[in-house]
């Protein structure tokens, strides 16, 4: 069993050049097993709690990747989304499933599995029609780096209502004293009284996509509550599952945190 990066290369510290797409979608996406269930659990429960308090929401998925199994659940709300992420390979991927085209990654297990979880019929049309909303609620894609202090640039100052940020912030650093300037930058693109959805790898000092191993610092469930928390967010849940492949790919499980922006 392989269960270090030296087994296929050195770790990738400074550049995400190698990160493919569809490696990286087949590595965690083409199963919809215990991890990716609770992802999608964690999110639409999130989601119907966020529209208890709210009416309509401006979402910025950041580090989005390649994947867009975060909005399945947010689409079905009055929301606008813009998708975001540092590799233009990455926003081409998604580019690929909103225009439906033939080479696009097929995403119908993941929302069957929504429809299922919310209660909803989840027959062919049911399917077809979310993947419509979701088409529907993504009106931009655009570029952002979380190492920069305006990770979306000068001309994207305005803060979002609800801002989900999925394994981006410890999976691109090894360094704790930047994962904390990474959470500080990102932080400023939620509202006032305004959400946070984070899921993160923990207990990590790497991960594999394919061939090669990417960087991860191995934050914990408690030193995410004590960030949050002194960024002035109020913690509306917190859960914590053991990794399928922990071994293989490099963490110990996952953690999935709402919070709300300056709410005690
Ligand atoms: C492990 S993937 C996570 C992708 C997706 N959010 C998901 O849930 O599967 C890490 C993502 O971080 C992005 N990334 C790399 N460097 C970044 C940076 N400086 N700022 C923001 N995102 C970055 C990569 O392009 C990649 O999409």
């Amino acid at each position: 069993m392989l269960n270090t990066s030296q087994a296929y290369g050195p770790l990738l510290t400074d550049s995400f050049e190698p990160f493919h797409p569809k490696v990286y979608l087949r590595e965690y996406y083409s199963h919809l097993g215990d991890e990716n269930r609770a992802l999608l659990h964690f999110l639409s429960e999130a989601y119907a709690h966020i529209f208890t308090e709210i009416d309509t929401a401006s979402i910025l998925e950041f580090g989005g990747g390649p994947t867009i199994y975060q909005l399945v659940s947010a689409a079905k709300y009055p929301a606008s989304i813009d998708f975001s992420d540092y590799l233009d390979e990455n926003l081409n991927e998604v580019r690929t499933w909103l225009g439906d085209r033939p080479e696009k990654f097929p995403w119908d297990e993941f929302v069957r599995y929504v429809l299922k979880h919310e209660g909803e019929c989840s027959n062919r049309r049911a399917i077809e029609q979310r993947i419509q909303l979701i088409r529907n609620k993504v009106q931009r894609l655009i570029y952002c780096d979380a190492k920069k202090t305006d990770p979306l640039g000068a001309g994207c100052r305005s803060p979002y209502d609800i801002v989900s940020v999925n394994f981006v912030l410890e999976s691109i650093t090894t360094e704790m004293t930047e994962w904390d300037l990474l959470v500080d930058n990102v932080v400023p693109l939620v509202r006032p009284q305004g959400y946070l959805l984070m899921c993160a790898i923990v207990g990590a000092t790497y991960y594999r996509v394919g061939e090669h191993f990417f960087p991860a610092v191995p934050i914990t469930p408690e030193i995410m509550e004590i960030k949050l928390t002194q960024q002035h967010f109020s913690i509306v849940h917190i859960h914590t599952i053991k990794a399928e492949h922990k071994d293989e790919q490099g963490y110990d499980g996952i953690c999935m945190v709402l919070a709300r922006k300056g709410k005690t």
